[in-house]
């Protein structure tokens, strides 16, 4: 191979680390602002989450709520395997899943004297 082309070839692949490979090494799939939670068939109140109070203000991790991911940073939500009545693979049904992930901590940072919502209609808010 002539250098040229050795050089040529080395600035191709260089290219192709910093246009595919780094933008991917630090992707991190972006998470929704403020959603309402609602299962299907739900009858109480959708229930408020807003993802930037949680990872911002409370500087809580992904891996806290997004626990099972292959990729925490690229995760796909609950639903995947928390079945909405059943128990799949071991994991517990939805309602129970969030009440446990969020209620939990709710309590303990209730205890500490950072207030969050714990009773039923605090979630549950009627519009
Ligand atoms: C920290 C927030 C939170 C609190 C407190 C909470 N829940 Fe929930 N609950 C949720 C979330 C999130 C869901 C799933 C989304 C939805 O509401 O459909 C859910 C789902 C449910 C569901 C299934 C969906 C439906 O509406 O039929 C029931 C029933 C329920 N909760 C009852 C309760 C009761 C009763 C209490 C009080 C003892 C309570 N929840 C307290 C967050 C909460
Ligand atoms: C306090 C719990 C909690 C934390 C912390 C959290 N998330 Fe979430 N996230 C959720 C819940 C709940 C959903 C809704 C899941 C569903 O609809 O099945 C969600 C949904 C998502 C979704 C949409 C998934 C889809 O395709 O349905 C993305 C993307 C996401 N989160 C990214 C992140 C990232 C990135 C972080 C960390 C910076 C993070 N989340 C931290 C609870 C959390
Ligand atoms: C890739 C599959 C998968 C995903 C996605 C997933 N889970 Fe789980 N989860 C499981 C399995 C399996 C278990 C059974 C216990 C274990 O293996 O840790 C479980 C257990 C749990 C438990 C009970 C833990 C305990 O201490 O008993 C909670 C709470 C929970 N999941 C909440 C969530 C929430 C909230 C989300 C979405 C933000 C979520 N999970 C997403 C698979 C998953
Ligand atoms: C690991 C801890 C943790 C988990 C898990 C968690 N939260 Fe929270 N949440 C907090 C803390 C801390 C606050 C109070 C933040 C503040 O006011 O500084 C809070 C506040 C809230 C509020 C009140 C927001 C407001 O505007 O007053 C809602 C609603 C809420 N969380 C919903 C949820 C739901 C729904 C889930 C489960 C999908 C969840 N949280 C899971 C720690 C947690």
């Amino acid at each position: 191979m002539k250098k040229i082309t050795k050089i040529s070839l080395g600035l191709a692949i260089l290219a192709l680390f910093v246009v595919v490979l780094l933008p991917g090494a630090f992707a991190q799939k972006k998470a929704p602002e403020s959603m309402m939670l609602k299962l299907e068939g739900a009858k109480l109140p959708p229930v408020p989450f807003s993802h930037p109070l949680h990872t911002e203000k409370a500087k809580i991790g992904c891996v806290e709520c997004h626990h099972k991911d292959k990729n925490p940073r690229e995760p796909e939500g609950c639903m995947p395997c928390h079945d909405l009545k059943n128990v799949k693979n071991g994991a517990i049904p939805i309602k129970d899943a969030y009440h446990k992930n969020c209620i939990d901590c709710h309590k303990e940072s209730s205890a500490k004297g950072v207030k969050a919502p714990t009773a039923c209609n605090d979630c549950h808010k009627k519009q």
